[in-house]
Order: structure tokens, then C-alpha cells, then sequence
């Protein structure tokens, strides 16, 4: 087998499941390259040092420049926050490395634009954790749409809903709230969770013609927790949109942080001509499917338990009728980049296609401001 090199940089919540599914990966996917822990990066030297020993890696490092300069790493994995994505990506690929980068891919698209301008012209590998693609019910999914179950599409509904920032207490900024932070977050909700929910709608149903959309910052001020000031708040806290489908679908998206009970509620829905499907991350092991072309008399909503070995990915995990969990969906995704690597077929989202949830991203937010209709700029 080829080894993959791996260079993690950041070793907060996505530096673990990556960490896990590089681990995972080659026991349950034959593959032709095997992963290697090589090195992990991140400020703190000792806090570091512990994440190396707990996770298996070879070697540490303490700045992500000597990282990427190292001869001994093929791929760069960006696990830090929004604002260093862009720098990190482009040193990467111009020092030939693959890279797999967090999402969403830059703080804006202009950002994004450089990025893939950098990996295409380095023609090196690369691809954006939009994991969600890789449950297997989201999966399964996108095969019922394109086997043309749903017929015509009609509608798209998703929405995200959390509720941690509620308190006017919480600070911003600084580890664990850089989301909080405009600067380090570059968005609100419509950047951390509705990024999700687009990328998954522009796999599903295509892409977006134009938005209209609303957003809210609930609480105008917060400490900062790195200058100690208390500062003003420059994210959206929530933000609802209406969407147009380029296939002529309608669409409502809403994502908020103050959804009282809520702690990650993704979900979505699209009505089609001849079925329905519907999803919850809450249930993610599920798939609700409804479709009018059953005899009247059986016809309902079937709630698809897809743990069967002929539905996507589940052939690689245990038997048929038990289950597998939020984890597994970022080993699918090594699975998918490093079977891309023998094909040739790389897998997505590149960044290239996650350009495109930017430039939603940045019509959302610009129609936010300006109250009208904007269209979405194109990615290709
Ligand atoms: N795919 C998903 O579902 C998903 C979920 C959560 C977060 N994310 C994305 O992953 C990224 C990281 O989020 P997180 O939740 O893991 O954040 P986190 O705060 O848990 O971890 C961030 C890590 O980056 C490190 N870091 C920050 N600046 C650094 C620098 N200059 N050099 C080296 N290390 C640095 C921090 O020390 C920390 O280890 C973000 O872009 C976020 O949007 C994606």
C-alpha cells in the first residue's frame, strides 16, 4: 500500500473526527493508500504534544508554515478556525501538498476564488469537509433523486437549529468562541451551519439562482474574550432565506443559535412531483421516503432504516439492521478522497463546488443588508 502522510493542523473538534477516520479508515476500506499519522500541528506545544499521544501521531509541530515545508507530508489538513483557511490552503498548494480543508472553504468568495485559483494551478488534490453528503441516508438520498424517483422538484425546506449562544454572558472570540468573532468566523449561522445545509441542497437539487433573505444579531455586544472589551457583535445570530433553484424548485432555509431545546437540528425536505423525502440529523440513520406511485391503500411515509448492505457505504460496516453514527461519516469521506486518488474521479465537494455554497453564503449575506432579491454569483 502508498502511504498518505498526513499533516493535521488544529486539534479542536475537527482535528478529532478527522484524527479518527484516518485511524478507521483502512480497517473497514480496501484502499490502495494507507494513512499515516505524520505530524499534528497546533500553537501549544504541550497541549499538542498531548493530542500526538493520544491519537498516535508521529511528530509535532507548532507552526503550520514549517508543516507544510516538511518533505515527509503529502497532505495538509486544515482544521482551524475560518480566517486562517485561505493562507494555510494557498502556502499548501504551493508547496505541492494535497490539501482536505475544513468547511465552510474562505471567510467570503473572493477569499474562496484564490484558494481554487491556487489548487488548480498547483493541480494538486483537494476537498472541503462538507461531511454531511457521506450519511448514508443523505447519500441514499441523492440516489433516489437521480434515479428520478421524485420526478419534477418542487420545493427544498431545510433548516439548522442551535441554542448556545443565548446568554448575553457568553464571550467572544478566543478558543471554542471564534465563531462568535466576525474576524475569526468571517459569518454567523450563515456560514457554520447554513454552509451545510446549501452544500447539501446544491448536491440534491442543483444549483441556486438568487436569495432574499433576513438576518438577526440578538445580542448587540459581548466581551471579547482576547482584548478583555466588551465589543460589538458582527455576526448573524440567525438568518432565514428564500431561495430560487436554477431547476426552478422554491426553497426556504433558516439557521439560528437561539432555537431554545435545539442543539443540532438539521434537517430537510423536498417535495417532488411523485415523492417526498425527509431528513433529521437527530435520526441521521434514517430516511423518511413517501411516494405516491404505491397502491392507494399501503400508501405513507416509509421511515428507511438504512443499515442494509446494498444502501450506500453499509456494506463496510457491521450487519444489516445496525446502525452507524455521525463519525463515520468523515471516514466515508477519506474513503471517498483516497478512492479518487486511484481513479482519477476526485470526490467532492472540491473546492471548486464548495465555491459555490460561498457565493450563496455571500448573496445571502448581501441581500441581508440590502433587502432585495440578489442573485448568486457563478463558482464555474
Ligand atoms: N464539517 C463539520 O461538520 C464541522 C463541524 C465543526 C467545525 N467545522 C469547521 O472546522 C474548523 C475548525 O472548527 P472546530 O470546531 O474544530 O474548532 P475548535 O475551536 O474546536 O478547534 C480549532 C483548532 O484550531 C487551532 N488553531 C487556531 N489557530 C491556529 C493556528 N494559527 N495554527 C495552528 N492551529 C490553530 C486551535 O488551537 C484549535 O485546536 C472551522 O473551519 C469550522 O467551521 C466543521
Amino acid at each position: 500500500m502508498k502511504p498518505l502522510r498526513i499533516g493535521l493542523i488544529g486539534y479542536g473538534f475537527m482535528g478529532r473526527t478527522h484524527s479518527n477516520a484516518y485511524r478507521k479508515v483502512n480497517n473497514f476500506f480496501q484502499l490502495e493508500h494507507q494513512c499515516v499519522l505524520q505530524a499534528v500541528c497546533a500553537r501549544d506545544a504541550a497541549k499538542v504534544k498531548a493530542f500526538a499521544e493520544n491519537w498516535g501521531y508521529q511528530s509535532i509541530e507548532t507552526d503550520w508554515r514549517k508543516l507544510i515545508a516538511r518533505e515527509d507530508i503529502d497532505a495538509i489538513d486544515i482544521c482551524t478556525p475560518n480566517n486562517s483557511h485561505a493562507e494555510i490552503a494557498i502556502a499548501a498548494a504551493k508547496a505541492g501538498k494535497m490539501i482536505l480543508c475544513e468547511k465552510p472553504l474562505s471567510m467570503n468568495g473572493p477569499e474562496g476564488r484564490k484558494m481554487v485559483a491556487a489548487v488548480e494551478k498547483a493541480k494538486v488534490p483537494n476537498i472541503v469537509w462538507y461531511n454531511y453528503r457521506r450519511v448514508p441516508a443523505v447519500t441514499l438520498a441523492k440516489q433516489l433523486i437521480d434515479e428520478g424517483r421524485l420526478g419534477r422538484i418542487f420545493h427544498y425546506r431545510a433548516k439548522f437549529l442551535q441554542d448556545w449562544t443565548i446568554s448575553p454572558e457568553l464571550p467572544q472570540g478566543g478558543a471554542g468562541l471564534w465563531r462568535l468573532d466576525a474576524k475569526a468566523a468571517g459569518s454567523g449561522v450563515t456560514g457554520d451551519l447554513l454552509a451545510h445545509c446549501i452544500d447539501t441542497a446544491i448536491w440534491l437539487n442543483g444549483g441556486f439562482e438568487k436569495v432574499n433573505a433576513m438576518t438577526e444579531t440578538f445580542i448587540k455586544e459581548r466581551k471579547h474574550t482576547l482584548t478583555g472589551k466588551v465589543e460589538k457583535v458582527g455576526i448573524d445570530d440567525a438568518c432565514a432565506f428564500l431561495a430560487r433553484f436554477q431547476n426552478g424548485s422554491l426553497a426556504t432555509f433558516e439557521s439560528t443559535r437561539y432555537a431554545r431545546g435545539h442543539k443540532a437540528l438539521y434537517t430537510f425536505e423536498i417535495n417532488g412531483e411523485n415523492a417526498s423525502i425527509f431528513w433529521d440529523l437527530h435520526d441521521l440513520h434514517r430516511l423518511q421516503y413517501f411516494d405516491y406511485r404505491d397502491q392507494s391503500i399501503v400508501r405513507g411515509w416509509r421511515n428507511i432504516h438504512v443499515s442494509d448492505g446494498d444502501q450506500p457505504y453499509m456494506k463496510h460496516w457491521w450487519v444489516p439492521g445496525l446502525q452507524i453514527g455521525y463519525e463515520h461519516s468523515f471516514v466515508h469521506q477519506v474513503a471517498d478522497f483516497l478512492k479518487g486518488l486511484e481513479t482519477g474521479q476526485p470526490a467532492g465537494p472540491t473546492f471548486r463546488e464548495a465555491l459555490e455554497t460561498q457565493f450563496v453564503c455571500d448573496a445571502v449575506l448581501k441581500s441581508a443588508k440590502s433587502q432585495k432579491w440578489e442573485k448568486v454569483a457563478k463558482a464555474r
